[in-house]
């Protein structure tokens, strides 16, 4: 049976490693042509080289998501390419540690950019292309966005606007047979390499977790791959995922109990 994504033209934002890497290999074992991307070109070219061999249908566009003229050039590349696109997956995001009083405003404007602006900013050049297709448009948050976590303040409302882009988006599209997804994500296992800005701009080096909580990158990519081909409006990912959320949403006042107890380890541990 032909897959659902046979020819379908996917761009993924951030995905020379970790989940958006994950998700590039899915998609592209089930036929789709992918446009990778991140900002360091060693290794976005190492990720395509691997999928080449792979014999994949593969387009590696270097750029900052939290730059106008790199977006502009992401979709312009990929239209150049492939001639259109189906599906766009707002994956990149850095993330950030630290107290609101300690951190700098470059770290605040960096980790909205990247997690919050540039999705807007993405979904607005590609909207045409995927409006004609019917497609996808893929945000792609965090367990962090279902309420305010002490020392993670930027990264969390940086996610949590995603929400409110994408209840936007279905409104405004409603009779334009989209697909609208957003995706918490929680504890993922973490590639080499994967870093967050201290609160003074510093990047601080994330040290694997290998917890039982923590899902694979491969395990979430699949979950993520599933949500568009099932065009769901909202994913939790895994059992422990799914259990915070009905936590935050049914009992907010025992998650601020448990955060306001853990605030002094929090604290070392993040600050
Ligand atoms: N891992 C987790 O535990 C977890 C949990 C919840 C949500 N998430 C979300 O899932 C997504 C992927 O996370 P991950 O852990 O797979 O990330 P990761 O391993 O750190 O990889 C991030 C990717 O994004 C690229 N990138 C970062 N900033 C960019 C920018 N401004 N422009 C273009 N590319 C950029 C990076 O490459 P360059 O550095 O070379 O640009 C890299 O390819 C993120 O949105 C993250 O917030 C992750």
């Amino acid at each position: 049976m032909k897959s659902l994504f046979f020819q379908k033209i996917v761009v993924i934002t951030g995905s020379s490693m970790g989940i958006g890497k994950s998700m590039a290999l899915s998609l592209a074992r089930q036929k789709a042509k992918i446009v990778i991307n991140a900002r360091s070109i060693d290794k976005l070219i190492a990720t395509e080289n691997e999928m080449k061999a792979l014999g994949f249908d593969v387009l590696a566009v270097a750029g900052d998501v939290t730059l106008e003229e790199d977006c502009k050039r992401l979709i312009e590349t990929t239209i150049a390419h492939f001639g259109t696109i189906d599906i766009l997956i707002n994956n990149a995001g850095v993330s950030m540690r630290g107290a609101v009083e300690d951190l700098s405003p470059q770290v605040i404007a960096t980790v909205f950019n990247s997690n919050a602006v540039a999705p807007y900013v993405l979904t607005k050049m590609a909207m045409p292309y995927i409006k004609k297709n019917k497609g996808s448009v893929v945000f792609i948050s965090s367990l962090a966005a279902l309420r305010g976590l002490p020392y993670l303040s930027v990264y969390s409302s940086a996610k949590m606007a995603l929400k409110g882009l994408a209840q936007s988006l279905r409104i405004e599209h409603v009779n334009d047979g989209i697909h609208i997804g957003l995706i918490y994500i929680g504890i993922t296992k973490i590639d080499k390499g994967k870093t967050t800005l201290g609160s003074n701009g510093t990047l601080i080096d994330l040290e694997q977790r290998d917890g039982l909580l923590a899902n694979t990158a491969n395990y979430v990519a699949e979950k993520i791959v599933r949500n568009i081909a099932l065009r769901k409006r909202t994913t939790v990912v895994s059992v422990t995922g799914k259990f915070y959320y009905f936590l935050v949403s049914v009992f907010p006042f025992l998650i601020e109990l448990i955060l306001n107890h853990s605030q002094k380890r929090l604290k070392k541990l993040y600050s």
